[in-house]
């Protein structure tokens, strides 16, 4: 029995189809978790024997709020697996290709290698005559193009569509089965009784009988749907921030700013919250690969406001570690800083170019002795960055004698601190908030000193 997206049982069937999900991180255990949950017969596939061990044990290897019970209970009524093993996949009528495309290492590019490797491997294994392969990883435009030409020569019988996702870490389950939009790219010759566009109909009735829209494209435009989207919500980002920088010098209030200007529905409040910046695994990563696929295209200058948008949130960084620097009389040398937060944003656990640890490992090489707290992101943080100190006491525990304490990711534990009890255990009581998240006058009425990002001070 499958199930309706408000989790009651459906009167009808979803289409009897098998699908594969190929790579398991955020994207690809998301999927194929929903995809089940939608009553499709699911197998996820990673070469990563520890992560498919722990997924089919029940376990999300990463922290994701919703989803380790959907798993479970998807797993249970077995309709779920996982697999290391490309052959599991053979028998599957539709193949989601969701692995990731990291930077490459000392360029701005995007690294193909998974993506390649993972057509690679579906190829190898022989796939079924009418069987479709679904892109959703974050390529650069042409990706699909020669993706196609590598099937037609040697998996004929194959077909491909591109599907973009564009879910956020700690709501991936509702971006999956209550998305905004859906967008299906199809090869230029397509007909609507092609294989790939009756697969694409029939993974997503569900979605598309509760009324997601869809807008149905060629292969380039559904791959830049995806990096323009991841594009315009960091430039959103780094236009506040570059506000922010205005208003420093200016005397200026940025929080004012940012909502007088949500008032205007054609701006929006969202995604135009100022303070420390961007991080993350996809838009940082994301607006470097599409500027570098600009610059192979010849329209390099097109995009050249990304590498702006790039330096503004890198300032927010230096910002900080400014601020700290003089808030401890122009050397941190010995002095104890309290950082709350170490993951890129609050509910996850995600590290990857976190500006909170950019930040916490910046001081520390400058001499100050930093220890670092976050509710999720600790066993992550003591793995790439050993060298700072962790504390799992809270941010009590982080504050203990610290000259000041600066609040990098905004969870809500620390949104919920009471500045009256974390006064007593502090050295100095000099706070920097740098999420513009906490009540300034709160804190500043529990007698500390409150400093944030594009704000007066007071
Ligand atoms: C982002 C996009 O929002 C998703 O739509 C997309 O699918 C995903 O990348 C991807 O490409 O896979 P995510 O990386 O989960 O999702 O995180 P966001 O919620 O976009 O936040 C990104 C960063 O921007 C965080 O560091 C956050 O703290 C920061 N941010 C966000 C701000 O500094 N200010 C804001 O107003 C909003």
């Amino acid at each position: 029995m499958s199930t309706n997206l408000d989790g009651s049982a459906t009167s009808y069937d979803v289409a009897p189809l098998r699908l594969s999900v190929v790579g398991t991180g955020y994207l690809g255990a998301t999927h194929a978790v929903c995809m089940a949950e939608l009553g499709f017969d699911v197998v996820g596939v990673d070469v990563d024997a520890d992560k498919v061990a722990r997924l089919a044990a029940g376990v999300v290897p990463f922290f994701e709020p919703g989803l380790e019970e959907l798993l479970r209970k998807n797993l249970e009524a077995g309709r779920l697996t996982f697999s290391t093993s490309f052959a599991d996949a053979a028998d599957a009528d539709v193949h989601f290709v969701c692995v990731g495309t990291p930077q490459l290492p000392g360029g701005h590019a995007a690294d193909m290698r998974y993506v390649d490797a993972a057509v690679s491997n579906l190829i190898a294994v022989g796939l079924k005559a009418g069987s479709v392969v679904v892109g959703k990883s974050t390529v650069p435009a042409g990706t699909a193009a020669r993706l196609a030409e590598w099937l037609a020569r040697d998996a004929p019988q194959t077909h491909l569509a591109w599907n973009p996702e564009f879910l956020r870490e700690g709501f991936a389950v509702d971006d999956t089965l209550r998305p905004d939009r859906l967008v299906f790219g199809f090869a230029d010759d397509i007909t609507p009784d092609s294989p790939a566009v009756v697969a694409m109909e029939a993974v997503y009735g569900p979605l598309l009988a509760a009324g997601v829209p869809v807008v149905r494209t060629d292969f380039a435009t559904a791959e830049l749907v995806k990096v323009a989207a991841n594009a315009f919500l960091a430039t959103k980002i780094s236009f506040i921030n570059a506000m922010a920088e205005v208003c420093e010098a200016t005397g200026g209030d940025v929080l004012g700013l940012a909502r007088a200007l949500s008032y205007d529905p054609r701006i929006g409040g969202r995604f135009l919250a100022p303070g420390l910046g961007f991080g993350g695994g996809c838009l940082p990563k994301d607006i470097r690969a599409f500027q570098a696929r600009a610059d192979e295209l010849g329209v390099g200058a097109a995009l050249g406001f990304l590498a702006d948008v790039d330096a503004v949130n890198l300032r927010r960084r230096d910002r900080v570690v400014t601020l700290v620097t003089e808030l401890l009389g122009g050397d941190v040398t010995g002095k104890k800083v309290a950082i709350l937060g170490a993951a890129f944003k609050p509910n996850s656990d995600d590290i990857r170019d976190s500006p909170a640890l950019a930040v916490a490992e910046r001081l520390r090489r400058a001499g100050a002795t930093v220890t670092v707290y976050d509710p999720a992101a600790l066993a992550n943080a003591r793995r790439a960055y050993p060298e700072l100190n962790y504390t799992d006491e809270g941010a009590t525990g982080a504050a203990r004698g610290a000259h000041v304490v600066a609040h990098l990711t905004e969870w809500m534990e620390f949104r919920e601190l009471d500045p009256a009890v974390l006064r007593p255990v502090v050295a100095t009581p000099l706070l920097i908030d740098g999420r513009n998240a906490l009540d300034a006058r709160l804190w500043r009425e529990a007698g500390w000193t409150y400093h944030a990002l594009g704000r007066p001070r007071a």
